[in-house]
């Protein structure tokens, strides 16, 4: 925990020396490393299982997952599960987690709407998931969408030019960036969202073959 009003430039000096996941979680908890920690209910932390072999990236928990303490539970965790089927992935598979794991938000009447966050709470919160992935040391790493996949890519990357393309990264021996489940909610009609989903699916069988060969 800071000490006294300072806030900490990240969350790095938080992790503790020796970890499990359940401690790296409960020191998560106590995160006041950006000013996020105010504004949501409670740290969402990651969910899975240590032996999980594909760790799924997201940007941020939504409404739903501030309230009920878990990533991807919400709508767009609908969309992911139902899509993690489609492409056979086994949940127990799967570990599920964010770049940023407090909900940034503004009211807008009753509304908590979701809002971007930016580099310097991205910059704070990221020891966590570094934290997460050096334990799971996933085979298979799947950002999804612009603000994971840049996070964890780099600044260059496109979602919509290099998705479902195994890319380099140090985190895993596969890693591949594809959409947010969210923005399968947000397209116009239903044929619309039809295909948006079949693409998300087949992205995520890329990460299922690399799966099966691992
Ligand atoms: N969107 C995300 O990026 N993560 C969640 O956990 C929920 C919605
Ligand atoms: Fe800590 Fe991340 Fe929450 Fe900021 S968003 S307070 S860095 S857990």
């Amino acid at each position: 925990m800071p000490r006294g009003k300072g806030l900490l430039s990240t969350a790095a000096s938080l992790i503790p020396e020796h970890y499990d996941l359940e401690q790296l979680k409960e020191a998560a908890a106590g995160c006041r490393a950006c000013p996020l920690w105010e504004r949501g209910t409670q740290t969402v932390f990651g969910e899975g299982l240590p032996t999980a072999r594909l760790i799924l990236v997201g940007e941020q928990p939504g409404d739903a997952e501030d309230r009920q303490g878990r990533p991807f539970v919400g709508p767009a965790g609908r969309v992911l599960d139902r899509a993690l089927g489609m492409a056979e992935i086994e949940r127990s598979d799967a570990y599920v987690t964010n770049v940023v794991k407090h909900f940034k938000w503004e009211s807008q009447g009753k509304r908590r709407l979701h809002t971007k966050p930016n580099a310097r709470e991205i910059g704070a919160c990221l020891p966590w998931l570094d934290a997460e992935i050096d334990l799971i040391r996933p085979q298979v790493l799947v950002a999804l969408g612009s603000t994971a996949a840049q996070t964890l890519f780099g600044p260059k990357l496109l979602v919509t030019r290099d998705r479902g393309h195994p890319l380099a990264s140090s985190r895993a021996p596969v890693a591949l960036a594809t959409i947010h489940p969210s923005a399968i909610l947000r397209v116009e009609t239903d044929e619309q969202r039809r295909q948006a989903m079949e693409l998300f699916v087949a992205d995520l069988r890329v990460a299922a073959a690399a799966l099966r060969k691992a």
